[in-house]
């Protein structure tokens, strides 16, 4: 038995589930409020029998490694090492090379955390450091905040971190691995930063793996120096204040993603917790990705000249050139609304008075945060309003740039209604006929449907039984370019992207970790899986699969999906009617209220079937037009 059974064999999820959730006993099932959602009426269900929950008002649902993850926004890996400790499961000794890196990984992490310490008294009392407590202050920061970020202080010297770190006995090329020296030709060595701020960063798990460092003089180049990408630290995907962030994110159900660490710290110390920024680069698909975990409503409070309103109108690079940054904060809107569609997100942007980044809004006026936060627009409409702004809107000319830039904007909204509304809400504030937009907007659709048609071909019949999810997965890991023509195929036909709910039990664990890998290219399979599942998984990679073309391939993993949906939509309905019924005979009028779930899976599963109807019909046409060549 691997550890994954042994552990919920040991573990009830009734108990468990009970210790968090307020569980009330419902026939043979328990329910409550979903700890997902916002909800007044009970419709989060744990079911002991199967020992999984599921909730039917926000559909979130799996076993008890699913609860931890959902519920602490841990990884496979973290959840398993909880559950594991909580049930007296010892986990599998870990291969040679595997702890040689993870010896090697936890050398670094203590080193970086001797060198965060050594800093942070260094501020918190060294003379030297007078300075840099003065410019604290008249940033506004609070003691308490200087210590909930550790802030410190390096001192004016090329070797004072080296020499107080060796005397720890870390070695010379320790500290050169951390990013925390510099090589020199000659082969010597001296202190990446001095006489600057400190600000540590640290990893979800809230362990110092990088450090930003910030001049005290301005006259001082450049303003920051981060640690260089190191084997803890990439700055592509880390967000920095994600630690303390994470809880508040939750709560709220939102999070705020602005560009620096002032703009995250000085939030966070008037209330405001649950802010999170990039290092200093785009704001990419790894980082929301990350966030998904916690929540699925972002809004973006970035300085309006650095967001990307430039990117619109004279493209991503020229405005990227613009910029006099190592790499601007900037992100491509089209982006955002793909990911919108591809993962029910909803993305709003705030408009930040000219000048002012967050944290001097803040120490001005909290409320005037609270505001704009409030105020925050959706994205479509926000690009909407800047190019309302450059344009000239009363210029037969400018109404036509203002639609060519909204158009691509406009055919990625996955959500039929929501576009309408846009097209409509355009076409009044331009003065023109919604006729005229729509009919621009159906020439580019057709064009991309014509492409799409000729890019679909006869897949192979789709796998059958119990193995389908094993299916999935084993051609996604040989093709995962294949994943957004997938994803694309689905939301073509108003259905969620592949989503984790699409898989259960291991495949879950697996798929989450597969997409972990995807942000954390450095991290491998073995960091994130116990050895059972990372062998299944390179099982599936040495297993040669049939030739098919990538188009036959995307078809046969869009009809599998399909199907393994179909089967979990009729599960839940039977589930679902049996809980109505049972509440019922106990005359427990409640139960009523999960009629709207009813209706809505139902109706779920109807767009389920006529899809595969029409993936399966598109099937026969082109297989008769191959024929026919
Ligand atoms: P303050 O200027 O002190 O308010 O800091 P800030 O965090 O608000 O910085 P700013 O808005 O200028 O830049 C946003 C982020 O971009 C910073 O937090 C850094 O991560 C990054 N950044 C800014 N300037 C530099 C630089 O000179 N070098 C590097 N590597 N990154 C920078
Ligand atoms: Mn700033």
């Amino acid at each position: 038995m691997g550890v994954v059974d042994e552990v919920k064999e040991r573990l009830d999820v009734t108990d468990f589930i009970g210790r968090h959730v307020h569980l009330k006993k419902s026939g043979r099932s328990f329910k409550g409020l979903c700890p997902f959602h916002h909800e007044k009426t009970p419709s989060f269900y744990v079911f002991p029998e199967t020992q999984t929950w599921h909730c039917f008002g926000c559909g979130r649902g799996g076993d008890i490694f699913n609860f931890v993850m959902e519920y602490e926004g841990l990884d496979f890996r973290a959840a398993l090492a909880e559950l594991a400790r909580q049930a007296g499961v010892e986990l599998k000794p870990r291969t040679p090379e595997q702890q040689q890196a993870e010896t090697e990984a936890e050398r670094l992490l203590k080193l970086l955390a001797a060198a965060a310490e050594y800093f942070h008294q260094l501020l918190l009392s060294a003379p030297q450091a007078e300075t840099a407590r003065a410019y604290l202050a008249r940033r506004g920061f609070v003691d308490e905040t200087i210590r909930t970020f550790r802030l410190g202080y390096s001192l004016r010297s090329w070797d004072a971190l080296r020499t107080h770190l060796t005397a720890m006995g870390f070695s010379v090329s320790e500290l050169l691995k951390a990013g925390l020296l510099v090589e020199k030709e000659n082969g010597g060595t001296y202190d990446r930063f001095r006489d600057r701020l400190m600000i540590p960063i640290c990893d979800r798990r809230g362990r110092v793996i990088a450090f930003g460092g910030r001049v005290l003089h301005p006259d001082d180049k450049p303003k920051y120096i981060n640690s260089p990408k190191t084997p803890l630290f990439d700055k592509s995907s880390v967000l920095f204040g994600y630690h303390l962030a994470g809880r508040a994110i939750r709560e709220q159900d939102a999070v705020v993603i602005v560009e620096g660490y002032m703009d995250v710290m000085i939030p966070h110390q008037a209330g405001f917790k649950n802010v999170v920024a990039p290092m200093g680069t785009a704001l990419t698909e790894a980082h929301l990705r990350q966030l998904q975990r916690l929540t699925k409503r972002f809004i973006l409070a970035m300085d309006p000249d650095a967001a990307g309103i430039h990117a619109v109108l004279q493209g991503l690079e020229v405005a990227r050139k613009t910029l006099d940054r190592e790499l601007a904060p900037l992100f491509d809107p089209r982006g955002l609304i793909g990911y919108e569609g591809r993962l029910g997100a909803e993305i709003r942007a705030v408009t930040l008075p000219d000048g002012l980044d967050p944290d001097e809004i803040i120490l001005q006026s909290p409320q005037r945060w609270q505001d704009l936060i409030a105020n925050s627009q959706p994205i479509v409409r926000f690009y909407f309003e800047q190019l309302l702004q450059q344009e000239n809107p009363h210029e037969p000319k400018g109404k036509a740039r203002i639609v060519d830039a909204m158009l691509p904007l406009l055919a990625d909204i996955a959500d039929n209604i929501e576009r309408d509304a846009y097209i409509q809400e355009i076409a009044l504030k331009l003065g023109l006929d919604v006729r005229t937009l729509d009919e621009r907007l159906r020439t580019r659709e057709r064009a991309a449907a014509v492409r799409r048609q000729a890019a679909a071909h006869s897949p192979e019949p789709a796998a059958q039984g119990r193995d389908v999810e094993a299916h999935v997965l084993a051609v996604l890991m040989h093709y995962p370019e294949l994943l957004p023509d997938v994803d694309a195929a689905l939301i073509a036909e108003d259905l969620q992207p592949v989503q984790k709910e699409d898989f259960g039990g291991m495949y879950r664990y697996i798929w989450d970790a597969w997409l972990e890998l995807d942000e954390h290219p450095e991290w491998e399979l073995h960091d994130l899986l116990p050895v059972e599942m990372v062998q299944q998984v390179e099982a599936w990679l040495a297993a040669p699969l049939p030739e098919h073309s990538p188009e036959q391939w995307t078809r046969d993993v869009v009809l599998t999906i399909l199907r393994m949906r179909r089967q979990r939509l009729s599960e839940l309905i039977t589930r679902l009617s049996a809980l109505i019924s049972e509440a019922q005979a106990h005359g427990d009028w409640t139960g009523s209220q999960h009629a709207q779930a009813m209706i809505d899976l139902s109706r779920y599963l109807g767009q389920v079937q006529s899809a595969l109807a029409r993936v399966g019909q598109g099937l026969q046409i082109t297989l008769a037009g191959e024929e026919r060549s």
